[in-house]
């Protein structure tokens, strides 16, 4: 056994004793899925395993051509980007046979539309909830406004209609989304249906003579009667995941990419809480930026790991000959689940086919540069850790749940800003900060600090358990800001805090 599978078999037998036999013996149900199997190896299954009979009753179309992510239309002019969004429930067709699924959808649409907008541009949506819980629209990875930020203090009621107003500033280009943000209720949002992406251009963007695919992948779980079932006490621990990754609301699409042919990929993972390790094997790929943008520079890349709410963009070559197939793939990775199985097999995401030479640009050998942030004003030390003993508070930061009324430390508009995200952890907790974009200065896997050998803009980074992560930033704007574990169950229990960024 190495050392993190050691932590694992640990932590798993401890927190399985902590939360009795009646609770791990309900929510597992039947199944011996982790067993079962086990047995082949090289396989690549059609989708995540699941011990449950649904598979057996419930289909969903596949091997469809990658739709393309609907846009929200914009009424706005010039320099003016003017939408209106409705988060309500609303009934698709998502299974074969005629089966009906309820979903709370943006625009009665899965995912919800795209905003695409411009660097400088003025961004005004008005969002009206549909729902009979309160929601808010909180804008992933931007430099809004705190006021504007969809934070939980700010919940639109029932009935409510609310707008949000912020400008997009120079060199925000890049790859975000947006997702409720109401304190409780917002891995249920999302499980059903509630995100869509936003993309903000810049007009000075090297790679904008290449086609752009974009991949917004999602996990969805059905019953056997096409509903999505609520969390499980299971889903609470582990996160949820489903039977179904969807790209772009398809299961398994076909992407096309022509012989010879550079296309950038957007992908997002839009799951609650799956850890997405993804793989193309046959074709060449590189990695060109993250969640705020463009790297300085595109980077080799052999797996792609991408935490809940992350994001990459890619080059990916058509490097097959005419007519070929490459296999988009989600490979096992161990999160530290504890009640419910691992991945064990490699499983198909979408297929990528290669079809007549398409001419394309080539890839720049430097992208924008991209300043590291020099010595920190302020240093802290936050750490992850869970108590399973306590089902009140199981998930905490620096010994803390969450709590609306508490500012858990102050900071300064633009200090820079050194955090070490230290995980006491059982298990695998990405971390996410509102307001900025940071930079991953160094990780630590328990045997020292190793440099991080790139500059990157990020809000999300995945924090393995047991290990540590270092970040620097700095908030350009004032007010109160959240930080979290990503995976949404976490989030909703509380494994957050918040700070204020005085002026
Ligand atoms: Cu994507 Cu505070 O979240
Ligand atoms: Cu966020
Ligand atoms: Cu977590």
């Amino acid at each position: 056994m190495n050392r993190r599978q050691f932590l694992l078999s640990a932590s798993s037998t401890a927190i399985l004793a902590a939360l009795g036999r009646q609770a791990f013996a309900g929510s597992m149900g039947s199944g011996h899925a982790g067993h079962d199997m086990a047995a082949m190896p090289g396989m690549t299954m059609d989708g995540p395993a699941d011990p449950s009979p649904v598979l057996k009753r419930i289909k969903l179309p596949s091997g469809r051509p990658l739709a393309a992510v609907p846009r929200l239309a914009n009424s706005g002019g010039a320099g003016r980007f003017v939408g209106t969004l409705s988060a309500a429930p609303t009934t698709l067709t998502l299974a074969e046979g005629g089966v009906k699924t309820s979903v709370w959808a943006y625009n009665g649409q899965l995912p919800g539309p795209a905003i695409v907008a411009r660097e400088g541009d003025t961004v005004e949506i008005a969002l009206t909830n549909h729902l009979t819980q309160p929601t808010t629209i909180h804008w992933h990875g931007l430099p809004v406004p705190a006021e504007q930020d969809g934070n939980p203090h700010d919940p639109v009621l029932p009935g409510q209609t609310r707008h949000y107003r912020f400008t997009l500033p120079k060199g925000s280009a890049g790859s975000y989304w947006y997702h409720p943000h109401p304190h409780g209720h917002t891995a249920e949002q999302v499980f059903r249906g509630l995100a869509g992406v936003f993309v903000v251009e810049a007009a000075d963007d090297p790679l904008r003579e290449l086609a752009e695919d974009w991949l917004v992948l999602s996990d969805l779980r059905l019953t056997e009667h096409g509903a999505i079932p609520a969390n499980t006490a299971a889903d609470w621990h582990d996160g949820r995941e489903g039977q179904f990754l969807l790209v772009n609301g398809g299961l398994r699409p076909v992407i096309a990419l022509g012989q010879g042919e550079r296309r950038r990929w957007r992908v997002w993972n839009a799951t609650s809480a799956r850890i997405l390790k993804l793989a193309l094997p046959g074709l060449a790929w590189q990695l060109v930026g993250s969640d705020g943008g463009l790297l300085g520079a595109p980077q080799p890349l052999a797996e792609l790991l991408l935490a809940p709410g992350e994001r990459a963009e890619l080059v990916v070559s058509g490097s097959l000959p005419v007519g070929q197939s490459a296999t988009l793939q989600s490979l096992p990775y161990v999160r530290g689940r504890a009640m419910t199985p691992e991945q064990t097999q490699p499983f198909t995401v979408a297929t990528v086919k290669v079809g007549r030479t398409v001419a394309s640009a080539a890839v720049p050998a430097t992208l924008r540069p991209i300043a590291a942030l020099g010595t920190p004003q302020v240093r802290r030390t936050l750490t992850f850790s869970e108590n399973m003993a306590d089902p009140a508070s199981m998930f905490m930061i620096s010994g803390k749940t969450f709590d609306m009324n508490r500012i858990d430390f102050t900071g300064r508009v633009g200090d820079i800003e050194e955090w070490d995200i230290v995980s006491e952890a059982h298990m695998d907790h990405p971390f996410h900060l509102h307001g900025t974009q940071f930079q991953v200065v160094a990780r630590n896997d328990g045997s020292g600090w190793v440099d991080e050998p790139y500059l990157a803009w990020r809000d999300v980074i995945n924090v393995p358990l047991r290990e540590s992560v270092r970040i620097r930033f700095r908030q350009e704007l004032p007010g109160v800001r959240m930080y979290h574990c990503h995976i949404l169950e976490h989030e909703d229990q509380g494994m957050m805090g918040q700070y204020e960024v005085k002026a």
